[in-house]
């Protein structure tokens, strides 16, 4: 072992509105120490994710809040420095939930071995993990992608985003981005290869949507919510499909982006036969492994692009989450911690 303390980032309070660096506090703890069956691991790597947010409120939802004072959830890839599990020896590398912290105790559930030949650990967090699995999930399970049709896409640049809009490229879909920012577009445009992307920060974005979109949206892969569902609801095909996989743009609770469009909403699905369908990835979990077997040697061989956006530091991690709630990240989010 190599640092005398653990840390772990805690919740301080729940954020009213936009999240402040109070909300989440810096705390150190001796480093645990694993009982029978346990492994101890060190965390070389936390992911950060939208979802976090939703955890920070104390409302009913897919799963329970974090409590006052308890330790951010978070997936982590790290080393495992002590075991007495049958499973797992001293220097096997680990996804596991961690949470915020540098040390972390398992009983081994929930955790996956990486193997650093086959990809870079971090894309364990990424596009070879959660994010990269709810994209495939998503897409496959409820847009029900056809060559020719035209897809839309929100946090383009993203992890879930930019392979959302790769897969659909390869089947032949005209493939539309949304972003936030130029550089972000010219990266969705020319390193993934969409069609066209759109900066939701233009004044003009509706109008150059539906310029991208001649032939009207058959998928429109729902990440953001709402200014950008407003733009998209009057493009919309008729059978279009719309997987609601996030809603980032209301995650702040600040998205009065205008007029209240649930009447036009309701009437669209109706008339024009939309299928709306939100989902959490872990309904899809079956499909893990073929997930993994498809895009994995796609990633290897660099077919499938991906972007990461590292922080070094723990300390750093709250700025960094903030940051990311309104788009200053730039690929996926991990924080890499010094040992
Ligand atoms: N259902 C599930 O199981 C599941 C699993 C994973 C993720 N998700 C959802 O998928 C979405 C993308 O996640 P990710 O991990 O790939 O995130 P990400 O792209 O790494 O980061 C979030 C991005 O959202 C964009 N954003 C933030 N505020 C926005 C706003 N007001 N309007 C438009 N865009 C805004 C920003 O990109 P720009 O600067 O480009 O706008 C920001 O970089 C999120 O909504 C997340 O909650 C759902």
């Amino acid at each position: 072992m190599t640092a005398e303390t653990a840390r772990q980032i805690v919740l301080a309070s729940r954020p009213k509105g936009k999240v402040t660096p109070t909300d989440l506090r810096l705390e150190e703890t001796e480093i645990p120490a694993p009982g029978p069956g346990e492994i101890l691991i060190r965390v070389d790597y936390i992911s950060l994710d939208p979802y976090m947010r939703g955890r920070m409120d104390d409302v009913k939802s897919y799963a329970p809040p974090v409590a006052i004072s308890g330790v951010m959830t978070a997936e982590g890839v790290g080393t495992v420095i002590q075991s007495s599990h049958p499973d797992y020896v001293e220097g096997n590398i680990v996804l596991a939930p961690t949470g915020w912290r540098s040390h972390a105790l398992s009983k081994g559930v929930g955790l996956r071995k990486l193997d650093p030949a086959f990809a870079p650990v971090t894309t364990a967090l990424g596009v070879l993990g959660m994010p990269g699995f709810t994209a495939y999930a998503g897409l496959f399970n409820i847009g029900r992608p056809k060559p020719g049709e035209t897809l839309v896409i929100g946090a383009a640049s993203g992890p879930v985003g930019s392979l959302v809009g790769q897969l659909a490229r390869d089947l032949g879909l005209r493939t539309i981005g949304v972003a936030g920012g130029p550089e972000k577009c010219a990266y969705v445009m020319e390193d993934l290869g969409f069609n066209a992307c759109i900066d939701h920060r233009d004044p003009e974005m509706a109008a150059h949507l539906a310029t991208a979109c001649p032939n009207g949206i058959d998928i429109y892969f729902e990440n953001i919510g709402g200014a950008v569902w407003q733009a998209i609801l009057p493009l919309l095909n008729t059978f279009a499909r719309i997987p609601v996989c996030g809603l980032i743009a209301q995650y702040n609770g600040a998205a009065k982006s205008g007029d209240d469009r649930l009447p036009q909403t309701m009437r669209a699905i109706l008339t024009r036969s939309l299928t709306m369908r939100g989902f959490i990835n872990f309904e899809f979990a079956e499909h893990y492994p073929e997930f993994l077997a498809t895009v994995g040697p796609r990633v290897a061989d660099g077919t499938i692009r991906y972007r990461e956006d590292i922080v070094d530091g723990l300390e750093n991690a709250p700025e960094a989450f903030i940051g990311m709630l309104e788009g200053r990240n730039f690929g996926k989010l991990i924080v890499r911690l010094a040992h």
